[in-house]
């Protein structure tokens, strides 16, 4: 038995395939390029959510616009005290003022909250104060301009948007198995929520990108490269942003955050350097693994794009978040529509009481 469970089957799911084999991922039905090209972060939520909830809005615009208002009031008279906190802890307590439930408003609810505390905590930890929402603006571009305190350009919101779409779900990760562990317990959509948000909190997981600029910094230019890469693989480290449970070739959504981020101006310099440094430790790790694919996950390049829209990188965590809170809450719904409670079994290999003489 495989203790992270490798290749168990755990579910069965309609929301999305991760084919680990030719790095591809369909979700709904949809290859992640085409949903990253196409799908606002409310369409795609809907697109998720579709078929889990009575009451299904046409359009999700509308009613989380009012939620991420209704959020900020709730949760203004904690902002100071939730932000005294790491990044990650501070918005799971920010989620855990919310009251649990298991309907589409809490749905909305749950979006709405965690954009709204990754703002309030992006600017409080940079010494600014929380922005209001604007109800009437799009979801990413009403985050973002939340975490920066000022208005993103088109191109940026679509960005972050790209972004949100592009993470919104990944098959039986982590902190998606969590959420459905939880969820079927019947413990509410919140508490789902809380038990992905901690999961993913884990370097090994969600908490990789913010560790991917230390390593760009760490590594400084091209030359140094070689140098810095052997070192810390001498070490035994793990290099952030690479390698996959799943994926033995390129994680499609590396290409689509690649292509998403070269058209953003702000980060050209930073881009050419870690698009060098992504050559460098691809060949070494070929050579020092060889019998195990490693390629460049979501990670790397979620680092270069959230960097270059302005968010610190203690906030990476809460965004990824941001946008797999969709997946978490769908994936949440249907395995409480299965009606089952998640309880796997486990062989005992301990002692067995003494036989009384
Ligand atoms: C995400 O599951 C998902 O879908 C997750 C995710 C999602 O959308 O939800 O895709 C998001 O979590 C992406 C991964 C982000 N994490 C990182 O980038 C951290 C660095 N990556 C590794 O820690 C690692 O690749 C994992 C954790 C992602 C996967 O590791 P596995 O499948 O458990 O593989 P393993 O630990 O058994 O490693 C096999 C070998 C080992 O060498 P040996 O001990 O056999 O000699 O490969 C080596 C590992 O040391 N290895 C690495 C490495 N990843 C694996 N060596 C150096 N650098 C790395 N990044």
């Amino acid at each position: 038995m495989d203790a992270g469970l490798e290749k168990v089957v755990a579910a069965e799911t309609v929301l999305s395939d991760v084919q680990g084999a030719n790095g591809r991922l369909i979700i709904r039905g949809r290859d992640v390029e085409d949903l990253a090209r196409d799908f606002s972060f409310e369409q795609t939520a809907s697109l998720l959510w579709g078929g889990f909830f009575d009451g299904m809005p046409a359009d999700l615009h509308p009613p989380l616009g009012v939620a991420r208002v209704v959020a900020f009031a709730r949760l203004a008279p904690d902002f100071k005290r939730i932000a005294a906190l790491p990044e990650t802890e501070a918005l799971r307590a920010a989620l855990s003022l919310m009251p649990d439930g298991d309907d589409l408003q809490t749905a909305i609810d749950l979006a709405a909250t965690m954009a709204v505390a990754t703002g309030a905590i992006a600017r409080l930890k940079s010494g600014g104060a929380p922005l209001e929402p604007d109800a009437t603006a799009p979801h990413d571009a009403d985050l973002l301009r939340m975490i920066r305190g000022d208005a993103p350009t088109e191109v940026e919101a679509r960005a972050l948007g790209a972004y949100l779409v592009t993470v919104c779900d990944h098959g039986l990760n982590a902190s998606t198995f969590v959420a459905r562990c939880v969820a079927s317990t019947r413990a509410g959509l919140g508490s789902a929520v809380i038990a992905g948000l901690s999961a993913l909190k884990g370097p090994l997981h969600g908490g990789a990108p913010g560790p991917v600029l230390d390593m760009l910094d760490g590594i400084g230019s091209i030359g140094n490269a070689e140098h810095w890469i052997r070192d810390a693989l001498d070490r035994g480290e793990r290099l952030m942003g690479f390698g996959h449970r799943v994926y033995r070739t390129l994680d499609p959504r590396a290409g689509v955050l690649k292509s998403v981020v070269t058209g953003l101006p702000a980060c050209h310099g930073r881009l050419a350097l870690a698009q060098a440094i992504e050559g460098r430790i691809l060949q070494r790790l070929a050579a020092e693994k060889p019998d195990r694919k490693l390629d460049t996950n979501a990670e790397y390049y979620t680092a270069i794009l959230l960097e270059a829209l302005g968010a610190p990188r203690g906030l990476f965590t809460c965004l990824f978040a941001c946008g797999r809170v969709t997946g978490w809450i769908a994936h949440a719904r249907e395995q409480l529509a299965t009606g089952r409670l998640v309880r796997p079994a486990a062989t005992y290999v301990g002692p067995l009481p003494a036989i009384a003489a």
